[in-house]
């Protein structure tokens, strides 16, 4: 605890360093490894990797060092007077924010990007905000949901398979509640891109992904994911489960937010290959697949 608030004043001493240029600015950001084109790294490095970089310096912040760490839906800012404009992902946000009067990024009292600086992050929006020089024609396009449909990972699911790895993509707690399988509350797939289709294997959950759904009593339910992307929450686990619900999906990366709350925990059932989820009557449409941050 001790540890954690010298860290935090620390940081603060950093920011005020920064203005008087005195031996309390912050160390130079090591520079970490990024798939973003040169230009892009160039004002990431001067502006922002202090504070964004692969060593965040405040608990709550968000790396900004990969193009899919851009392409991330901000997590949004709750309590503070200044709310933050509406933005489809972080790369779009920082446009905003670098000329935010009331509270820009940086954060006072660091200097504002320059007109150069914004004027090269904004032609990289506008050129469909793509990856380094050598990255593949995929690496091309701002909206994540903006995506071919694909099976990433290449394998479907096998009846050999183990039953919690059972049908990636399909709905779990539609078919368990006619089928005889275990009655679920929530079940869903989480995938590395937004069209992906039934049977396929979903993302590895390993490396700590986690599905947050918080029920109307406030109650959080923390999903691990398994290694085809599957999340899941028996009925016998969450016997006082009130909907409606929100969820979330967090990773190393950051996370996905639902911005409006659902009655239905069939998440795949919306969240289908297309988004188009038929088969609920529901006037907006789910963006695609849930997908890593
Ligand atoms: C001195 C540290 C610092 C620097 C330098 C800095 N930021 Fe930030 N940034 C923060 C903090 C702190 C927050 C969280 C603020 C909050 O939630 O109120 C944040 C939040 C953000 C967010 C929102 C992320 C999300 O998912 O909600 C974006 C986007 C962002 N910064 C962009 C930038 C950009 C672009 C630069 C460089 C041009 C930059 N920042 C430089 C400290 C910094
Ligand atoms: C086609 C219908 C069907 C679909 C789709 C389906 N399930 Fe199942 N599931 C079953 C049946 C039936 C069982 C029980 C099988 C048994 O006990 O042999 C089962 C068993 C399970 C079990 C094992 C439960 C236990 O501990 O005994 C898990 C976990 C599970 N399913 C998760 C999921 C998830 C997650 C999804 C969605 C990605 C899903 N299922 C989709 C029919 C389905
Ligand atoms: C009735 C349809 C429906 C169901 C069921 C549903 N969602 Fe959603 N979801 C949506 C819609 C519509 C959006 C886009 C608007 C929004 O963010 O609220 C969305 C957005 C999301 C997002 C944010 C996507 C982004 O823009 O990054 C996540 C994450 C998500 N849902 C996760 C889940 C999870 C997990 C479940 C199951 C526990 C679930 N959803 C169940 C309709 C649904």
């Amino acid at each position: 605890m001790r540890l954690r608030f010298l860290t935090a004043s620390l940081a603060v001493a950093g920011l005020i360093g920064a203005c008087g240029g005195d031996d309390a600015g912050p160390a130079p950001a090591r520079a970490p490894s990024s798939d973003l084109p040169a230009s892009m790294q160039a004002v990431l490095s001067r502006r922002c990797w202090d504070c964004h970089g692969e060593t965040l310096r405040f608990d709550a912040l968000a790396h900004l060092v990969t193009r899919r760490d851009l392409l991330t839906k901000p997590a949004g800012r709750g309590g503070v007077a200044a709310p933050w404009p509406e933005a489809a992902t972080r790369a779009q946000l920082a446009l905003h924010l670098m000329r935010f009067a009331e509270d820009p990024m940086p954060p006072a009292p660091r200097e504002l990007a320059s007109d150069d600086e914004r004027a090269t992050w904004k032609a990289w929006v506008d050129a469909g905000c793509p990856g380094a020089a050598d990255a593949g024609p995929d690496d091309v396009g701002c909206d994540p949901f903006d995506t071919p449909v694909v099976c990433t990972s290449g394998a479907t699911w096998q009846l050999s398979d183990p039953l919690p790895e059972m049908n990636p993509g399909r709905n779990c707690v539609g078919c368990h509640s006619v089928s005889g399988g275990p009655p679920l509350v929530v079940g869903g797939t989480v995938y590395p891109t937004a069209h992906e289709p039934d049977d396929c294997r979903g993302a590895d959950g390993a490396p700590g992904v986690t599905v947050e759904v918080t029920d109307a009593a406030g109650t959080l339910y923390a999903l691990p994911v398994n290694r085809v992307g599957n999340f899941w929450l028996k009925t016998s686990d969450a016997t006082g489960f009130t909907p409606p619900f929100s969820a979330r999906v967090r990773s190393a990366s950051g996370v996905r937010e639902m911005t409006t709350q659902q009655k239905d925990g069939d998440c795949n059932a919306c969240h289908s290959k297309l988004g188009d989820n038929t088969d609920k009557a529901q006037t907006k449409k789910a963006p695609g697949r849930v997908v890593l941050p």
